[in-house]
């Protein structure tokens, strides 16, 4: 039987991160796969996670199953964080996920109980992940026009045109804030207008949160998400804790549904149970409750909050410099987008064989579509990478 596989495609961020690992030179930047790391290269555990570890350790007398759901402390913890109130609990079914992608993947699950031959519109990019789940799951993807490669901003009208050929019964995928893999976000009345379609042509929205507080803060990060949950009448949301929490290897996120009225609530959250059931029974328990431990304990949130801003100023500040840097050496604006960027992404809009010519000189790994991870970076090795994206020619 297993003689019958055929070989898959490597996936290309995974498959840049072995090829950076086997790189012997120590001179080597890698600005590839999407986790942080602090300016020596270190991904820490967070303060308030190895407190809460603590916290776990010294008060959890069972590690018995949970529930379906997860515990409900997770969720409501996590709702109040990504949705801050402006919804009614009761309209909102919840189940703990492995991770964001987990959520992802249910809710594409979800859309084929709901409606077998719904579509799903993605960004021209987004994450590869996306894309490649549906295939998987054989259903049909629709991709619209996002990214200006000229600008490296949004192209919003092509964008809006695209999203206006959605229907009832579709789903349109958006990133609630700092675009994978581009780091081009909409602003709030862009945000808007996104409402105002899909309020015309009936399709449902959902949104992948993996980066909340890495952009412009945790509340201005969920903005967006927010507009479209208050206007429109269903919602889902995939939310990740792997990196404002930073335990990705713990595989913790949540799937959020939206309901137009309290009504459908409970067949929704029984179709969600259903689905972690047939797909992995109980959803990982360790990283959802050191979520809700630091989430409903005062001290910890407040240090939690704290650390997650410090990520957010330093990444910030080394998308300054970087955009300092390739201004002085290019003599020109043309990147001034990396400052205007948000989160931990920024595709230059540099060709493949030139993303190839710096890894193979210069021991620079960043994903074959230019997209850097800032995070990758540190005050020292900003200014070799200017000098060798200008040095490239591009
Ligand atoms: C990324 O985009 O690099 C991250 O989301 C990690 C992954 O799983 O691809």
């Amino acid at each position: 039987m297993l003689t019958n596989l055929k070989p898959l495609p490597a996936d290309k961020i995974l498959a840049l991160m072995q090829e950076y690992a086997a790189d012997p030179r120590d001179t080597k930047i890698d600005l590839g796969v999407g986790v942080y790391k602090n300016a020596e290269g270190v991904t820490p555990v967070m303060r308030a996670i190895k407190a809460a570890e603590m916290k776990v350790w010294e008060e959890q007398t069972s590690k018995s199953y949970v529930g379906l759901a997860g515990d409900p402390a997770f969720s409501d913890a996590m709702i109040k964080l990504v949705l801050g109130g402006s919804i009614e609990r009761d309209r909102i079914s919840a189940v703990a996920t492995p991770g964001g992608t987990g959520a992802v993947r249910q809710a594409f699950e979800l859309l084929q109980m709901a409606n077998p031959s719904g579509r799903v519109f993605v960004s021209n990019p987004t994450w590869p992940n996306h894309v490649t789940i549906l295939k998987h799951l054989h259903i049909e993807t629709i991709a619209y026009r996002y990214f200006d490669e000229a600008t490296c901003g949004v192209d919003f009208d092509a964008m809006i045109e695209d999203l206006k050929t959605s229907k009832k019964g579709d789903l349109v995928l958006l990133h609630g804030c700092c675009h994978n893999p581009t780091g081009a976000n909409l602003n709030l009345i862009q945000w808007q207008e996104v409402v105002n379609v899909l309020q015309e042509t009936g399709a449902t929205p959902m949104i992948d949160i993996a980066y909340q507080g890495f952009g412009d803060g945790l509340e201005e990060d969920a903005a967006g998400v927010r507009l479209i949950a208050t206007s429109l009448p269903e919602t889902l949301i995939a939310a990740s804790c792997s990196k404002n929490f930073g335990i990705y290897r713990e595989r913790t996120g949540i799937l959020m549904a939206i309901n137009e009225t309290n009504a459908t609530q409970k067949v929704t959250q029984g179709a969600l149970a259903h689905l972690n059931r047939q797909n992995y029974s109980f959803p990982p328990d360790h990283g959802a409750r050191l979520v809700s431990t630091i989430l409903n304990n005062e001290a910890l949130r407040a240090d939690w909050q704290a650390e997650l801003e410090e990520v957010r100023i330093s990444m910030l500040g080394l998308r300054e410099q970087l955009a300092g840097e390739l201004q002085r050496l290019s003599g020109s604006d043309r990147f001034a987008f990396v400052g205007q960027h948000r989160g931990m992404f920024s595709r230059l809009g540099i060709a493949p064989e030139l993303v190839e010519k710096m890894k193979t000189e210069h021991g620079i790994y960043m994903v074959g579509d230019s997209r850097i991870n800032i995070a990758g970076l540190n005050q020292q090795t900003v200014p070799i990478l200017a000098k060798a994206i200008i040095d490239s020619g591009a």
